[in-house]
């Protein structure tokens, strides 16, 4: 349809190769494959990463493509995430990226990839309530855990940061320490509901302002863990659910506490999650019971917390209105800026 513009998005910034096709702030198609190497070793492997970038990322723009019932002639730009994540993992995507735009002759677009995590909730899904600005977002992923007060789609300014582990990754450290296989996220979560939350105490960081620590919780529970295991063997095996689900408590209030506390500081009672970690069911609940303080919450739908190329297409589309391209110069960065 004419003035309708098609957007096609590319993400591989950590372990998820991912295509999208977006029309306007409709998504026609997100196709992602994911990388069950990693599990075996407890962690992301850079290299084999790559490796699997490089197998996956035509499979998939292709299958987006189809999926999404279009020609690659109607393609009007290209965006791919520049930054920040692994490097050989986002090399892939951006030279993907570049080659294409230079053989179809359209625009490219670079995105950052924790802009787009927030700039998710504006893709147009059943109706769903969209933010408006201003509003506060928790990024919390694997890599990052941040309150960002988002003024416009490229007006984001970070009020709050993590000085040590990211949300994600206290999840996923506290997973490994439990024996579970890589991300552990999802596993804590899906145990903490069999378990008692109060049963394990664990510290929590006493850190100024609106940053985060997390450093602290992983000492607090290792120990606890050591003490435990001298005395009885079995002592994961037997408190793996009550560990879990006392875990995810600690780790959904370190985050909540802050939350508010960004929220009395800016008056702002609209809150936004977005990052991997805002698939947790948990911190979905425990940021919806705020509607009752006043607060209008947003949580983006599950198969846009994780890494997607839908979000990358979506940020795409507000770069493409400002008409902000990048040349063939462009280079992905491991370290990107806000
Ligand atoms: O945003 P994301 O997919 O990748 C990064 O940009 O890092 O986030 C991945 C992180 C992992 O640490 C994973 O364990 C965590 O998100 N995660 C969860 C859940 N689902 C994914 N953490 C807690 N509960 C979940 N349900
Ligand atoms: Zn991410």
């Amino acid at each position: 349809m004419a003035g309708q513009t098609i957007i096609l998005g590319i993400e591989s910034s950590c372990d998820d190769t991912s295509a999208a096709i977006l029309r306007d702030f409709e998504i026609l198609s997100n196709v992602t494959a994911n990388q069950s190497i990693h599990e075996q070793y407890g962690g992301v492997v850079p290299e084999l990463a790559s490796r699997s970038h490089q197998e996956n990322i035509v499979p998939v723009v292709e299958s987006a493509i189809k999926k999404a019932g279009i020609s690659i002639s109607e393609i009007d730009a290209i965006a791919f995430t520049q930054g920040p994540g692994l490097l050989g993992s986002l090399v892939v995507g951006a030279s993907f990226a570049k080659a294409l735009a230079l053989s179809l002759n359209k625009p490219l677009i670079a995105v950052h990839h924790m802009k787009a995590h927030i700039l998710a909730h504006f893709i147009d899904d059943d109706n769903k309530q969209k933010p408006s600005f201003p509003f506060l977002c928790l990024t919390v992923s694997g890599g990052h855990t941040q309150i960002v007060k988002v003024e416009s789609a490229s007006k984001m300014t970070v009020i709050g940061k993590t000085i040590d582990d990211a949300a994600g990754e206290a999840f996923d450290k506290s997973a490994k320490m439990l024996g579970l296989p890589y991300p552990g996220g999802p596993l804590i979560d899906k145990y903490a509901k069999l378990g008692d939350a109060t049963k394990f105490k664990f510290s929590k960081p006493r850190i100024d302002g609106l940053d985060f620590s997390f450093s602290g919780l992983k000492t607090s529970i290792l120990y606890t863990i050591r003490d435990q295991v001298k005395f009885n063997p079995e002592f994961i095996e037997e408190n793996k659910f009550d560990l879990c689900a006392s875990i995810q408590r600690t780790i959904i209030q370190i985050l909540m506490d802050k939350i508010e506390k960004a929220v009395k500081e800016t008056g702002i009672k609209q809150v936004a999650i977005a990052g991997g970690v805002s698939a947790n069911s948990d911190l979905r609940k425990a940021l919806e019971s705020k509607n009752k303080n006043g607060w209008e919450t947003y949580i983006p739908k599950l198969e846009y917390c994780t890494d997607n190329a839908a979000m990358i297409a979506v940020s795409g589309k507000f770069l493409f209105e400002e008409k902000q391209f990048v040349n063939q110069m462009i280079s992905a960065k491991a370290r990107l800026d806000w």
